[in-house]
Order: structure tokens, then C-alpha cells, then sequence
């Protein structure tokens, strides 16, 4: 058997953009954040099946830099679920051994929502089954360039590692598989350095409909890629006498 063949077909590490909340309450004649709403039930299943398949980190994209300008109804609306949902969700959290880390920029958040977050974190530090990242108030660009920043302002000098270290997801390796729901096939700003090599895959399901059929299907799919990181495919896939033990070709820095 190849070398990739024998390597986890599960991703460690999966990265989701929810899209099509607001098609999918638009279609029922319904508020915007009713979708929303639906979305962090949709997003409690899909942690849970996530975990059920062996999968180590769920890091989802709840509110962009972008979303700012959105109907101040619809942005006052998220934050409002956001605050309710972590709340309510840390006891459930806690006893599945889920990790939550919410990944973004403090700017703008109001005091009530900064606390929220800071005991939702604190509650749940200690869990190891899986960390599950909220991307809230997050860019990919703001994510390099904040970190661009602390180097500068430590005086260090800026490399692809010492970048990588002071990204806001240095706490994780890179996503393996990076979903997109609701149709739109691009990464809209989200984990623009750390999906340098990850696999993508794309579903017109709406987000408030994503289940574990959809989720399956993207990890079927991602089972079938030949990851190479840059390396030609006999590279990553060596003589049947070594493919006894299983490895990554992935670099060491994406891998530590
Ligand atoms: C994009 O769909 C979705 C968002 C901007 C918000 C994602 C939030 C959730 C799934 C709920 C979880 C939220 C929190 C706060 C934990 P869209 O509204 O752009 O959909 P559309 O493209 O159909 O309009």
C-alpha cells in the first residue's frame, strides 16, 4: 500500500466556512438571524459528528472583519447569539471534553461578549478531545498582519516560521480539509496562511441543512486526495518496502 493510502483517512484538523444562512431563512420569509440561528444548531451537530469521526480540530468562521458592515439589525443579532451561545453551551462543551477557543480580534466586542468569551475559554481550557475554534471578528489578512505587527514590535524578524508561530491558530497544525457550504467556491478572507495545502471542498447545501451525509461526503472526498505539499507524487509515495510506517509529507512547521 501507498504511503498516503496508509495515513489517517480522517482529517485531523477541519476548517468550515458556514455560508448560506441568510438564503436559507430567506427562503421560509424569514429574519436573516433566524438563519443564523439555525446555523448554531448546525453547528453543534456537525461538532459533535466531527468528534464522533475521530477528527481533533473543528475551526469554524462565525463573523468575518467584513461582517461589520452588514445590517447593524443582523450584526447586533449575531453578536447577541454569539454571547447566548456561549453561555448555554458551555456545560455540554465541557462534557464531551470539547476545547473552545474563540480566534479574532477583541476590537469592537462589547464588554458583556469580551467577558463571555474570556469564561467560556477558561472553563473549558483543560479539555484535550477536541479544540474547536470560533473565528469571530476575524480576517485572514488582519490574523498576518497583527502578527507581522507583534514581530515588528518585539523587534524579531519576520519568517515563515516565526509568522506562523504568532498567528492566531499557532496552537493547532494547519487544516487538512477546508469546507465551504452554500454554493460560493472561494476562502472570503478566512485562514489565508494556514490553508496553503489543505484540501478544499465545496457544497451547495446551506449551512442551517449541513449533516452528517454532507460531512461524510467531504471527508469521502478528502480520503481520495493525494496530498503533496509541493513534492511530485512518487515523492510522497516510496517504495512498497517502506510503506510500513505511516508519515506526513506535510512540512515540519504546518506539522509541529
Ligand atoms: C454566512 O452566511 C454566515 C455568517 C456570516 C454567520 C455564520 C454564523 C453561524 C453559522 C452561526 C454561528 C454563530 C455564532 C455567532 C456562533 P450568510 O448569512 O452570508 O448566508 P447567505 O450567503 O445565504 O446570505
Amino acid at each position: 500500500m501507498r504511503k498516503t493510502e496508509t495515513m489517517s483517512k480522517v482529517p485531523h484538523h477541519i476548517a468550515i466556512v458556514m455560508d448560506g444562512n441568510g438564503r436559507w431563512a430567506k427562503a421560509r420569509f424569514l429574519p436573516r438571524v433566524a438563519g443564523h440561528k439555525q446555523g448554531v444548531d448546525a453547528l453543534r451537530r456537525c461538532a459533535k459528528a466531527c468528534q464522533a469521526r475521530g477528527v481533533r480540530v473543528l475551526t469554524v468562521f462565525a463573523f468575518s472583519s467584513e461582517n461589520w458592515a452588514r445590517p447593524q439589525d443582523e450584526v447586533s443579532g449575531l453578536m447577541e447569539l454569539f454571547g447566548q451561545a456561549l453561555v448555554r453551551e458551555v456545560p455540554d462543551l465541557n462534557s464531551q471534553g470539547v476545547q473552545l477557543r474563540i480566534v479574532g480580534s477583541r476590537e469592537g466586542l462589547s464588554d458583556k461578549l469580551l467577558a463571555a468569551l474570556e469564561q467560556a475559554q477558561v472553563q473549558t481550557a483543560a479539555n484535550r478531545e477536541l479544540v474547536f475554534n470560533v473565528c469571530f471578528n476575524y480576517g485572514g489578512r488582519w490574523d498576518i498582519a497583527h502578527a507581522a505587527a507583534q514581530l515588528a514590535s518585539r523587534g524579531e524578524a519576520i519568517t515563515p516560521q516565526s509568522l506562523n508561530d504568532a498567528l492566531a491558530l499557532s496552537h493547532v497544525p494547519d487544516p487538512d480539509l477546508l469546507i465551504r457550504t452554500g454554493g460560493e467556491m472561494r476562502i472570503s478572507n478566512f485562514l489565508l496562511w494556514q490553508c496553503a495545502y489543505s484540501e478544499l471542498f465545496f457544497t451547495p447545501v446551506l449551512w442551517p441543512e449541513f449533516d452528517d451525509t454532507t460531512l461524510d461526503a467531504a471527508i469521502a472526498a478528502y480520503a481520495k486526495r493525494e496530498r503533496r505539499f509541493g513534492q511530485t507524487s512518487e515523492q510522497v509515495a516510496p517504495p512498497i518496502a517502506q510503506a510500513g510506517s505511516a508519515g506526513s509529507a506535510q512540512p515540519a512547521m504546518a506539522r509541529a
